[in-house]
């Protein structure tokens, strides 16, 4: 049987390292207040007016995971880039992200499901790889959200959290009757919350063309009703890992360490506080990275990878909640 390997990580964030005192100077926030409701002391952004796109912050982290699996980006079978910040709306980044890597005529596909975009990036390599598809994945989490914030105190909620940055993994599928690799993956999601998360431009929804009059109203910055979003993740995480562990045949004791998405510190701690789960057990950098979105949990993977947090036999859980909503989760066991 087919299993789906991380055989490699790598990962990528601009050297432009914004504090909370910085944006205090441009709107009214403090250190206290981000620190104290969000966990974030500080995050990447690119610099303004840099002539660089989401795909290039990809393009580093995966060159690094590429040489660190030894692959050439020709042998890759498929590419598949989530992002909720692409470069151009259209095409995907993907495509552009398969251009930088010269990566011949290797599939690109674009997966717009924003923090949990790695979540459903690692269910689609499952599947290609199960399903005999593909051998050789590149999976590429990354987001430029810097240049979709509003730096102003209206929109404060959002300018404090979200930040740029890159993951990627290599995914290698490799023949053994072995339960290891990705063991099992949910995913759901609930459109019915579509609105509590949203960038409404560029969309067609209003039937109007896109005016000076559309633009000003600022549909193009995000808006989200963070109280909501929190309650939805502190209530549906907790089950979604009950799921999980169902569907594994596992008990809580048997994951090795939980690797929460990075959207508030708080909502990870309250999740584990609902959990009973020991704070060695988990894991959390959105301190020094902020929400980088679709790109939190393939940093993550490669920071701990790289502390040597894990090793041969470690199991983890990957679990998140954003956008749509979604939310979901995937246990990986190490080789
Ligand atoms: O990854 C995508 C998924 N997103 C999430 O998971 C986000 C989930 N939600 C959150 O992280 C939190 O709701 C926020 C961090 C966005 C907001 O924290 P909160 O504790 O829910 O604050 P709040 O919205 O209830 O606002 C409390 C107060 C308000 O002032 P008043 O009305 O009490 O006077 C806000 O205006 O804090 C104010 N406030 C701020 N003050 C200083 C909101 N943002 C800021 C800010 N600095 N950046």
């Amino acid at each position: 049987m087919k299993r789906s390997i991380i055989k490699s990580t790598g990962r990528y964030v601009p050297d432009r390292h914004v504090s909370n005192h910085d944006l205090a100077k441009l709107m009214d926030t403090s250190n206290e207040w981000v620190v104290q409701r969000t966990g974030i002391e500080a995050r990447y952004w690119v610099e303004e007016g840099e002539d660089v796109g989401t795909s290039d912050l990809a393009y580093r982290a995966a060159r690094q995971a590429l040489k660190r699996a030894k692959w050439n980006p020709g042998d890759l079978d498929l590419i598949v880039f989530a992002t909720m910040t692409p470069d151009v709306n259209v095409p995907g980044s993907g495509a552009l992200l398969q251009n930088l890597l010269e990566a011949k005529k290797v599939p690109a596909l674009d997966i717009r499901q924003q923090c949990t975009g790695f979540l459903h990036g690692l269910e689609i390599c499952d599947a290609y790889i199960r399903s005999e598809k593909a051998e050789k994945i590149l999976l590429v989490g990354a987001e430029l959200q810097s240049r979709y914030l509003e730096l102003t105190t209206a929109n404060r909620d959002t300018a404090v959290i979200f930040a740029d940055g890159a993951g990627a993994a290599c995914i290698e599928a490799r023949e053994t009757n072995e339960e290891i690799g990705i063991i099992t993956s949910i995913l759901h999601a609930d459109g019915k919350h579509s609105g509590v998360l949203k960038v409404g431009l560029p969309a067609h929804k209003s039937g109007k063309p896109i005016s000076k009059a559309i633009i000003e109203n600022q549909d193009h910055f995000p808006y989200m009703d963070g109280k909501t979003v929190f309650k939805l993740a502190v209530t549906r995480l907790p089950k979604l890992t009950k799921e999980l562990l169902e569907k594994a045949n596992m008990a809580i004791e048997d994951i090795d360490l939980f690797i929460p998405h990075q959207a508030n510190l708080r909502i990870n701690e309250a999740f584990r506080d609902r959990m009973n789960i020991p704070e060695e057990k988990m894991f959390n950098n959105i301190q020094t990275y902020g929400n980088t979105t679709a790109a939190t949990l393939p940093i993550a993977l490669d920071e701990l990878i790289e502390q040597n947090r894990v090793k041969a036999g470690d199991t983890i859980m990957f679990l998140g909640l954003g956008a749509g909503i979604t939310w979901g989760g995937v246990i990986y066991k190490f080789v």
